[in-house]
């Protein structure tokens, strides 16, 4: 594994962590303690020491699966990365709490499920900028930080061009920027990285696989069962999707080479970016996701050095 600084938070994270939306059952898949287990112990195995979750994969369930993990597995050792912003009521229905009162009440609530008494990096989750704007939700969470609860602030943006809550971000003591950024949306270049490079923020590029469309496992015309969150995307969106990825496949991916490990190593190559969390279904996608580093070069700005 390698491992790169997450900006100003001077964590050590992995370049490689695991998105663990999957776990709350809206990707397909119900999944129990052991097989979220699996995943976590190879991630382990390999090196990788960032996890990414939210208080509305399953009500706190995504969480809760992470928390018991880390009871027998050495909290200490890992950067546990949640959000906040959203209640979840059933698979694929949300409410969203913004107030300072509603924030702290699941800040407690995440506490809880991790099975733990303080959280890495506690991420806005890809509210509007009418709830990022409200100085006195920042000032809750701040207070939070002072107290050990938070070890970090972050933002979740929604569109991956919000340079409103990017460049916000010092001011308000947010700290790493996680974004949709993959060699299909490349949004995040123009605009969000160089004040993120500016501000020293880390970076995490969520949805690396974009959705899993750049592993090159789906061909055009591709459907979904309709407990998987895919089965929501706009159909005609997601053709051309899958006719680009194979235009890629053919013009870009060297021949014998694993798509998906190919195209998280092209997140990775960006100097704004310090990590990829995507999201794994088994242990096997942990293997072939963390043999990415090995198309990595040790020349990327936020390089750990010890
Ligand atoms: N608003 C937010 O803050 C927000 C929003 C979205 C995501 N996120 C975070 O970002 C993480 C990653 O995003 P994502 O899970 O939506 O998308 P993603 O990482 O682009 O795609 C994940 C999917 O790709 C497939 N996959 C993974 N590794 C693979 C491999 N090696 N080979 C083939 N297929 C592979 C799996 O699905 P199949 O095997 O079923 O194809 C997996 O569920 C999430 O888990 C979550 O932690 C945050």
């Amino acid at each position: 594994m390698k491992y790169r600084r997450l900006g100003k938070t001077e964590l050590k994270v992995s370049i490689i962590g695991i998105g663990t939306w999957q776990f709350g059952g809206e990707w397909g898949l119900d999944y129990s303690q052991k097989e979220a287990d699996a995943i976590l112990d190879k991630a382990k195995d390999l090196g990788i020491n960032l996890i990414d979750t939210a208080e509305c994969y399953g009500d706190h369930l995504s969480e809760s699966f992470i928390g018991s993990y880390m009871q027998r597995n050495n909290r200490q050792d890992w950067v546990l990365a949640t959000k906040f912003g959203h209640h979840f009521h059933e698979r694929f229905k949300r409410t969203e709490e913004w107030t300072p009162q509603e924030v702290v009440k699941q800040l407690e609530a995440s506490l809880l499920a991790l099975k733990t008494d303080y959280i890495d990096l506690y991420q806005f989750h890809s509210g509007p900028d009418e709830a990022f704007d409200n100085d006195e939700m920042w000032n809750v969470l701040n207070k939070q930080v002072e107290a050990g609860k938070i070890r970090h602030l972050g933002t979740s943006i929604g569109k991956n061009d919000n340079i409103h809550q990017t460049e916000a971000s010092s001011k308000v003591n947010s700290q790493a920027i996680q974004v949709v950024y993959n060699r299909l949306d490349r949004a995040p270049e123009e605009r969000v990285f160089p004040t993120c490079i500016e501000q020293d923020l880390g970076v995490l590029a969520r949805v690396p696989l974009a959705s899993g469309y750049l592993s090159g496992k789906y061909k055009p015309g591709a459907v979904f069962d309709e407990t998987d969150v895919r089965h929501r995307h706009d159909r005609e969106a997601t053709l051309q999707k899958l006719q680009e990825v194979e235009r890629i496949e053919q013009q870009e991916v060297p021949q014998g080479m694993d798509m998906a490990k190919w195209a998280l190593a092209w997140c990775l190559k960006h100097p704004a970016v310090t990590a990829v969390i995507p999201g794994c279904k088994n242990a096997d996608q942990v293997t072939i996701n963390a043999s990415s580093v090995d198309l990595v070069s040790t020349n990327h700005p936020q390089d750990w050095k010890d």
